[in-house]
């Protein structure tokens, strides 16, 4: 898994045991690794979030360095899960988004999948998303399937947040009575998107470590409310977001009508105290209008305390934990899922859930490139 903060690459290889034709399989990662990205392919990727000259080419170079990159994820996780690639069916590999447009009909995920399976010798699972776009769904988020898969509880409502470049809420509601309760979801909006932006340029370095930036400002409440107006945040869900929408010229044009609105002037640290605000308020009602009795983070957020402590006042008496107490590690959820994706295709199971997508019906999601036959065996 690579995300919108455009940070590296996150693998995890996931262990799954099904048990006859009764019950559900059981899930467990078995090792981990990160590859982060080097500065230069960094920046590549960040240019290619705009229109701008040269795009295909530019895309298509970026699209096999990636390969690259994830290849070396792929074999630092198996060394940390202590496996060789024989044992490994098949790679799940979300790739790089560079667009995400649902309602025009397309979202961008940057990845040379053919060059991702000749550097691995393995099959590789990949652009999942456009399958659920066509279907007219957001193609997002697609990760609530797999946390009902290992996060549901028979007594508490659950919600499980993830908060990468883009924060997702998924509602788990008890399963104890039985019926089949809908699990929900949906993108809430900005998660440390606009905080690595605007450190970025304010301080340098790829983002604000441990939020002490943020935590050094004060939060403006009128520039709040303001960015709290942005249509996204009233619309209802299914909903998916982007860097295509909340960026830096978003901040840039919103602080632009606040100033002169106020004619107040914040320093850079204020702004971004409120900005850390933004997404805690928006992470924090999201899990309020779940009625959630157990609130989970995961995804590179939860090592942001600034932002953590500002959801946790949100959220009082709230039993608010990362995923690690419910078995996974953080960084790990996001990739554990698209492996699960991945399962989920090559056993031709959908991987959508509609009412989460929008999308008009479940859809088995993902391509399947397979160079070396690796797959033939299990057909
Ligand atoms: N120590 C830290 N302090 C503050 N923020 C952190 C820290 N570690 C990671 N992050 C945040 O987590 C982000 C990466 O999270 P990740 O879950 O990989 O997001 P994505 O899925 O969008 O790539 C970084 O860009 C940064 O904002
Ligand atoms: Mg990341």
């Amino acid at each position: 898994m690579s995300g919108t903060s455009v940070d590296g690459v996150d693998a995890v290889v996931l262990s799954i045991t099904t048990h006859g034709d009764v019950g559900f399989p059981t899930l467990h990662t078995i090792g981990s690794a990160s590859c982060a990205f080097p500065a230069h392919l960094r920046e590549r990727i960040q240019l290619l979030q705009t229109p701008a000259h040269d795009e295909l080419e530019r895309a298509a170079r970026v699209a096999l360095d990636l390969a690259r990159l994830y290849a070396r994820a792929a074999h630092e996780t198996m060394q940390a899960a202590g496996c060789t690639a024989d044992q490994i069916t098949a790679i799940g590999a979300h790739g790089q988004t560079v667009r995400h447009r649902p309602t025009d009909g397309y979202t961008i995920q940057l990845l040379n999948a053919a060059q991702l399976a000749e550097s691995t010798g393995m099959a590789v699972v990949h652009d999942f998303r456009p399958p659920d776009i066509a279907a007219g769904g957001q193609g997002a988020p697609l990760v609530p399937a797999f946390h009902a898969a290992v996060f549901g509880s028979p007594e508490h409502t659950r919600a499980i947040v993830n908060i990468g470049g883009i924060a997702n809420i998924s509602v788990l509601p008890a399963t104890h009575t039985g019926s089949a309760l809908q699990v929900l979801g949906h993108d809430t909006g900005p998660g440390n998107t606009l905080l690595d932006a605007w450190h970025e340029r304010h301080q340098g370095g790829a983002f604000d470590r441990d939020g002490a930036w943020a935590a050094s400002g004060t939060p403006d409440q009128p520039l709040l409310e303001r960015m709290l107006a942005d249509p996204y945040f009233a619309r209802r869900a299914p909903k998916s977001t982007g860097r295509d929408e909340f960026n830096l010229s978003w901040v840039d044009s919103t602080l632009e009508h606040y100033q002169s609105a106020t004619q107040r002037l914040l320093s850079a640290a204020d702004i971004q105290a409120t900005l850390s605000e933004l997404s805690a308020h928006t992470i924090a009602q999201a899990c309020q209008e779940a009625n959630a009795s157990q609130v989970f983070l995961c995804g590179g957020g939860v090592f942001n305390a600034d932002l953590v402590g500002r959801i946790r006042s949100r959220l009082p008496g709230c039993n608010l934990r990362t995923t690690d107490a419910i078995g996974i590690e953080p960084m790990a959820v996001e990739a554990a899922a698209f492996a699960w994706l991945a399962a989920r295709r090559l056993d031709g199971l959908p991987g959508n859930l509609p009412a989460v997508t929008g999308a008009s019906a479940s859809r088995v999601l993902g391509s399947i490139t397979d160079p070396l036959g690796r797959l033939a065996p299990h057909r």
